[in-house]
This record gives structure tokens, C-alpha cells and sequence, in this order.
């Protein structure tokens, strides 16, 4: 399979995403997997009210080379969005909200998973982000929990909300990454007519034929396992060396807990999250 093979995923646009992954996936880990065929890249979540305060830490998590990036942010007031994009001192490659974390102190603060339901304002955001001169995207999952993925609420929201794509990690809030992504959602959701971006448990070319219809892929764990998994998908040969991305983490002065995690998931096989 090659490039060209694989144009049934999209007609317009990156079609292989590398993932937001909070503690993993900096610059030098984002252009490290850009390096082997992920045509765009996320930053990992940044709480746009820790960005407001002025979190160092956070703000560190917005560096950005020449690779392709969309920032990721964690939002539910369009004020506060809109002064943050107001004053960021780089142009990101479009703003991605974060509608799929399930942590609880999130959710109980009526964001990540709870926006699901929250449709009007996550209209208002998407308006907040055009406004600024960005592309919007969406990240989310199938619901907070089983009973709102029954309900199909995902389905609400990206029928109502105006964003260019929509990444879909395949799982409920509730559900761990050990319990398999649900892809029997793809068909429904391309016939919404969306671009409609598949996540969860990807990593092999075969899978891309049980997709079809969608306009692109987003990886996140088999990417840290080995970048070369984009390349892979895209039909073509790639062997990744870790003395990349560790002369990448010096150059950016990665975290080292950052650092540990790649070096120690790049050789023991695909992570849990
Ligand atoms: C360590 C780790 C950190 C993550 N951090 C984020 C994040 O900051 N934002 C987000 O939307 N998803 C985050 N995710 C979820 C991934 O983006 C992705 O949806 C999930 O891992 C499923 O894709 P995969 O099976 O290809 O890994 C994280 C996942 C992992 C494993």
C-alpha cells in the first residue's frame, strides 16, 4: 500500500495525526514523529485558565518548531479562550478542543467529557477560535459514560457544531485504554457528512481498510512504541533510531520524566494509558 492507495482516507488535508499525549508528546517528541510521517502533530493539553495565570510549566508545553502543530487546549469559558489566543506568541497550525478527558476533577468542573452535552458552548468556543483566524477542531469521545454513549450525544454535538474536523477516540469516558476501541461507531459518523477523524488502537494498515470513510487517523500509544508507525500506515519502509529524538529532546531541553517515558515505551511495546 502506498501513499496514493490511501487517498480513499481523505480528500483534502493531513490524514495521519500524532496524538495529544499529556507528559509525552513535547516538540522534539512531535518532530521526531513528523520526521516519519505523521503529517501533523498535537500539542499535549494546555488549561487555558493555567495559561492565564501564568503557569511556567504550562506555557513550556507551547513551544513549537517548523512541524505542523495544532495546539491542544482544555477550555469552557470563550472569554478566557479568547484572551488566551489574543496573546499566544506563536501561530499554531489551528485549535484543537479537548472534549475527551475523563478525569474527574475535569468532568466535575463541566469540562473535557462533560462538554459533550454542553453543545452551545461548544459552539461559542468554535466561533472563538474562527474569530482569532484559526482552524477549530474538535477531540472527543463517545459520551461521559455507557448511558450517554447509548444516547449517541456525540452525534448532537458534531451534527451542530461548525468545526473543520473531528477527531473521534472510540471510547467512552469510562472506559481504560485496555478495553478495545469501538469502531462500529466510524460508519454512523461519516454519514454525518463531517470530516471525521478515527483514534483508538490503530496501528496497522489492515486497520485502515476497516475504516473506511474516514478522513484521516489520528495515533497516539503505537506512535510512542515506534514513530515509524505513520510511515507503516502510509505504505512505506521507515526505521527510527531513539538517538533521533534523544538529540531532539536535548536541543528542545525535554523534561526528563518526558525523556524516561519514550525511551522506556520505545522498547517494551505499546503503553496503557
Ligand atoms: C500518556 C497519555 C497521555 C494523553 N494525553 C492526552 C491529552 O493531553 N489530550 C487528549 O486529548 N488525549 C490524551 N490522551 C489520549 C490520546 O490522545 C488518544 O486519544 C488515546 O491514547 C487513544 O489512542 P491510541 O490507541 O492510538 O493510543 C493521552 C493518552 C496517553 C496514553
Amino acid at each position: 500500500m502506498t501513499d496514493k492507495d490511501n487517498e480513499h482516507l481523505a480528500l483534502k488535508g493531513p490524514r495521519f495525526m500524532l496524538a495529544p499525549m499529556e507528559g509525552i508528546s513535547d516538540v522534539a517528541f512531535r518532530h521526531w514523529c513528523h520526521l516519519h510521517g505523521a503529517e501533523v502533530t498535537f500539542t499535549e493539553m494546555a488549561r487555558v485558565d493555567a495559561l492565564l495565570r501564568g503557569n511556567r510549566a504550562t506555557w513550556q508545553r507551547l513551544m513549537r518548531d517548523s512541524t505542523p502543530t495544532i495546539l491542544q487546549v482544555l477550555a469552557s469559558r470563550p472569554k478566557d479562550l479568547d484572551a488566551l489566543l489574543r496573546g499566544l506568541p506563536d501561530r499554531f497550525d489551528g485549535i484543537n478542543l479537548n472534549l475527551g478527558c475523563p478525569g474527574p476533577e475535569i468532568v466535575r468542573s463541566g469540562q473535557g467529557c462533560a462538554m459533550i452535552k454542553r453543545i452551545s458552548r461548544v459552539q461559542e468556543l468554535v466561533q472563538v477560535i474562527k474569530r482569532n483566524g484559526y482552524e477549530a477542531s474538535i477531540k472527543m469521545r463517545l459520551g461521559l459514560n455507557a448511558y450517554e454513549k447509548e444516547r449517541k450525544a456525540y452525534l448532537h454535538l458534531i451534527d451542530a457544531v461548525d468545526a473543520e474536523f473531528f477527531v473521534i477516540h472510540a471510547r467512552h469516558g469510562r472506559q481504560s485504554s485496555a478495553q478495545p476501541a469501538d469502531w462500529s461507531v466510524f460508519p454512523e459518523l461519516v454519514a454525518t457528512g463531517k470530516r471525521i477523524i478515527a483514534n483508538g488502537d490503530i496501528s496497522e494498515p489492515l486497520h485502515l481498510q476497516q475504516l473506511a470513510g474516514v478522513a484521516g487517523v489520528m495515533i497516539g500509544r503505537a506512535a510512542v512504541h515506534d514513530p515509524c508507525v505513520f510511515a507503516r500506515l502510509r505504505g512505506k519502509e521507515c526505521d527510527a533510531d531513539l538517538d533521533e529524538y534523544l538529540a531532539l529532546a536535548k536541543t528542545y531541553k525535554t523534561p526528563r520524566a518526558y525523556v524516561d517515558r519514550v525511551t522506556r515505551h520505545a522498547s517494551t511495546g505499546v503503553m496503557q494509558g
